[in-house]
């Protein structure tokens, strides 16, 4: 059964980026779909000990569980509001966190650092138009180029301050999604 791998930016019970990504992930029977938020993984943020540089792993243990599911995951779902103009604090501390595996191509010449392919998608929700989706699709491209990971859609839904997805917008994404997963 492939595998789906969620991490979910947003902490807020109306987001808009976890509805979208609902509907982005439609009815996964087929799948083995596992779901994380990044606040309620009280991540410890990445302190730079270099200590993956001399060994293989992390100081900290916390998301080991996340890694392991990472590591086997067929697809990577990444949902996230847009809070000055890059991801949500917890989810920056997450997305530190996988300098693991940069070490592990650079520092121990593991290559690929992450043996199992995945295809990303990432949804994006900002408040003002436009804002946010370059960076964060920048910083995520440059990312995956260690972990065998391709970024292969994009869902950004803008002006959240004035506006809701309408029906239209729900349905858009419902179909890059099943496109996404079965296309
Ligand atoms: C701390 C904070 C920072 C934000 N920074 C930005 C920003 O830089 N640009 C923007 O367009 N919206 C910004 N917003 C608005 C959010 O991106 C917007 O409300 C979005 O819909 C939140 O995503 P969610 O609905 O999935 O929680 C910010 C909101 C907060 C709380």
């Amino acid at each position: 059964m492939k595998k789906i791998l969620v991490i979910n930016g947003s902490a807020r019970k109306a987001s808009v980026s976890t509805a979208l990504c609902e509907s982005f992930l439609g009815d996964k029977a087929g799948f083995e779909t596992k779901t994380y938020n990044a606040y309620s993984l009280n991540v410890k943020p990445c302190c730079g000990c270099g200590m993956c540089g001399k060994t293989v792993g992390c100081c900290y243990d916390d998301l080991d569980e996340f890694m392991a599911d990472f590591e086997q995951a067929d697809y990577l779902v990444i949902s996230t509001p847009v809070y000055n103009g890059s991801v949500s604090a917890p989810l920056k501390a997450v997305t530190d966190r996988f300098q693991r595996y940069y070490a592990m191509r650079f520092d121990h010449g593991i290559k690929p650092a992450v043996a199992k392919h995945k295809k990303a998608a990432l949804i994006i929700a900002a408040g003002s138009k436009g804002e946010g989706r370059e960076e964060i699709k920048a910083m995520y491209e440059r990312m995956f180029t260690v972990l065998n990971t391709s970024l292969e859609s994009v869902i950004f839904f803008d002006s959240t301050d004035k506006r809701e997805p309408d029906e239209a917008a729900v349905e858009s994404v419902k179909q890059e999604g099943e496109y996404f997963f079965n296309g």
